[in-house]
């Protein structure tokens, strides 16, 4: 089986959680957002972007600029793709209840589809491993997104998201790249 980039292993995630939030045939528009929420990283350079340390106050700030790089590049799209896509790119490092994230806009002020991501996008970043971190089991991670609840993420979604990964043993069935032990 040939491996699944993990940014598409977000937007699969992540249509499967607004399918069962009942968002229906707009679920594909959202897996596409959701597909394409990093892609302004390719802006930002490698050195920092991989860093395995700490970034700097100056580099995080260049960081969290992939944000508005991929907010202006998916300026392409136009209709209700173009409209999801750029507020996904934007806004999915915010916190649903509090002002922690990039830009201090509280996620559950935004539509709800960008919630659904950064909880997608933040699951599939603990479960893949990072320079700076091995690949944490699905377990651990679930419990992780569990214990940010009500702060970082939406508690019914992530109530939602968690009893789905169980159910459908997600990560093991679609990431056959994660080293296995993780999983
Ligand atoms: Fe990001
Ligand atoms: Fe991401």
């Amino acid at each position: 089986m040939t491996p699944v980039s993990e940014d598409c292993v977000v937007g699969i995630l992540t249509e499967i959680l607004a399918i069962e939030c009942g968002f229906g045939s707009t679920s594909k528009q959202i897996r596409v957002a959701a597909t394409l929420h990093d892609v302004g990283k390719q802006y930002i350079p490698a050195h920092i972007r991989d860093k395995p340390d700490r970034l700097t106050p100056d580099e995080y700030e260049l960081m969290k600029s992939h944000t508005k790089f991929g907010h202006d590049l998916l300026c392409c799209f136009e209709g209700t793709l173009g409209e999801y896509a750029q507020t996904v790119a934007l806004y999915h490092h915010e916190n649903w209840a509090n002002d922690g994230g990039y830009w201090g806009v509280p996620a559950c002020t935004l539509p709800p589809y960008v919630g659904m991501v950064s909880l997608c996008d933040v699951l599939c970043g603990l479960v893949y491993p990072r320079v700076y971190k091995p690949a944490w089991s699905q377990e651990q991670a679930l419990q992780y997104i569990r214990s940010k609840a009500g702060t970082q993420f939406c508690p019914k979604m992530t109530a939602r998201l968690i009893k789905t990964v169980r159910d459908t043993d997600f990560f093991r069935r679609w990431c056959c790249d994660i080293p296995t032990q993780a999983v």
